[in-house]
């Protein structure tokens, strides 16, 4: 129970309370023993009314429209990006310092992009000018958590990813179209998928297209990780080119990244520090099922990498595979791992 009277807590919202970032929220908040004042919840008009359970408590959902952030001292938001282009600059004129999950602010030169574990110094200049710490893209966050420690040992020349992204991406509605499409597709081969929120529909498919195209070609999901990489590691000039492919996984991102360093990286360096940065589990190709898999990476609060390999042809390059919950990792865990330094910190 991390409910408390004390003053100094935070009163807490989250915009987006019913979605499966807003549960992971909720989740984190009580199993992390964030102390609060009380948290209120907040959805569309659709779920209003509603009772979900926070730390033990039932409480009822609210209409984010009309919603009072007077009294509210930490605002999370989850509610996708038109919502927080609405919503999140009025929360925090009314008070409210707003940690946002979605795209909508984290090119705004007023809103630090945070990653915790790399660039969380940032964060104490004090309140941003917007009101508002933007959460980075889910496949930027563990790629930029071991790009960090690249750059600074060997420095990066270039980084080429492909990305390998589930259906939670999607939200619950992603997950129950894969499903619901993988279950229609085996009884009946020739049926027609249901293909809302993935076209084509993502059932026994592999689909290279996330978010929306751009002049480039590029896609905006791709565009974000090699503009979120620059912003949270401080290097405008870093050469970051992905291939974004949406798979028919029900949870956890994957990434096949290739390096190359501007000198020749030893491989047992490279493996011993990635092993030890916090919260990131290296499988070695020596250890038993030695890389990690959506399903068997294990330990969903760190980021799994594997087959770290060194080009024999290339001793500067090396690929490396990883592997991270992006609903926790990507989304609601970095949200609270800020909320937690801010409060850690009297920043709030
Ligand atoms: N899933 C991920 O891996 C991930 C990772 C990083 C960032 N994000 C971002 O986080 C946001 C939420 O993602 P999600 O996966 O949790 O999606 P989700 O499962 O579809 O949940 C969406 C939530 O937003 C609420 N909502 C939708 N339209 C609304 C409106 N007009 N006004 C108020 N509330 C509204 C929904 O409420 P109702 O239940 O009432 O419809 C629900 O609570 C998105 O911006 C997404 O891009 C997601």
């Amino acid at each position: 129970m991390t409910y408390v009277s004390d003053p100094a807590a935070p009163r807490i919202a989250i915009a987006g309370a019913t979605g499966a970032v807003g549960n992971t929220l909720i989740e984190l908040i009580s199993s992390r023993g964030l102390r609060h004042r009380g948290v209120r919840l907040a959805a569309s008009a659709r779920s209003a009314g509603r009772t979900v359970e926070v730390d033990g408590r039932a409480q009822v959902v609210e209409d984010l429209d009309g919603f009072d952030f007077t009294d509210v001292d930490l605002a999370f938001f989850s509610a996708g990006t038109s919502v927080s282009e609405k919503w999140a600059r009025p929360a925090a004129a009314q008070g409210a310092l707003v940690i946002d999950n979605t795209n909508a602010f984290r090119m705004d030169p007023d809103t630090p992009l945070v990653v915790p574990q790399v660039n969380a110094d940032v964060l104490l200049a004090g309140r941003p000018a917007s009101g508002i710490i933007a959460n980075p893209n889910c496949s930027t966050i563990p790629l930029v958590r071991l790009l960090q420690t690249v750059e600074q040992r060997w420095g990066i020349r270039q980084v080429v990813v492909s990305t390998y992204q589930a259906a939670s991406g999607q939200g619950q509605h992603g997950i129950a179209e894969l499903r619901e499409g993988s279950a229609l597709a085996l009884s009946d081969p020739d049926a027609e998928l249901p293909a809302d929120r993935f076209k084509p529909a993502l059932a026994f498919n592999v689909v290279p297209f996330i978010d929306k195209l751009l002049d480039t070609g590029f896609t905006m999901e791709e565009q974000k990780m090699l503009q979120e990489s620059r912003k949270i590691l401080g290097l405008p000039h870093l050469d970051v080119t992905t291939t974004c492919v949406r798979v028919p996984v029900v949870n956890s991102h994957s990434e096949a990244v290739w390096i190359e360093a501007t000198e020749p990286v030893d491989r047992a360096e490279l493996v011993g520090r990635l092993a030890a940065l916090p919260e990131v589990t290296v499988h070695d190709k020596d250890t038993p099922g030695g890389f990690p898999t959506p399903r068997t990476a294990g330990e969903p609060d760190h980021v799994h990498v594997g087959r770290i390999r060194v080009a024999p042809h290339n001793p500067r390059g090396f690929w490396l595979w990883l592997v991270a919950d992006n609903v926790r990792i990507g989304a609601a865990l970095n949200a609270v791992q800020i909320a937690e330094y801010v409060l850690d910190r009297g920043l709030l």
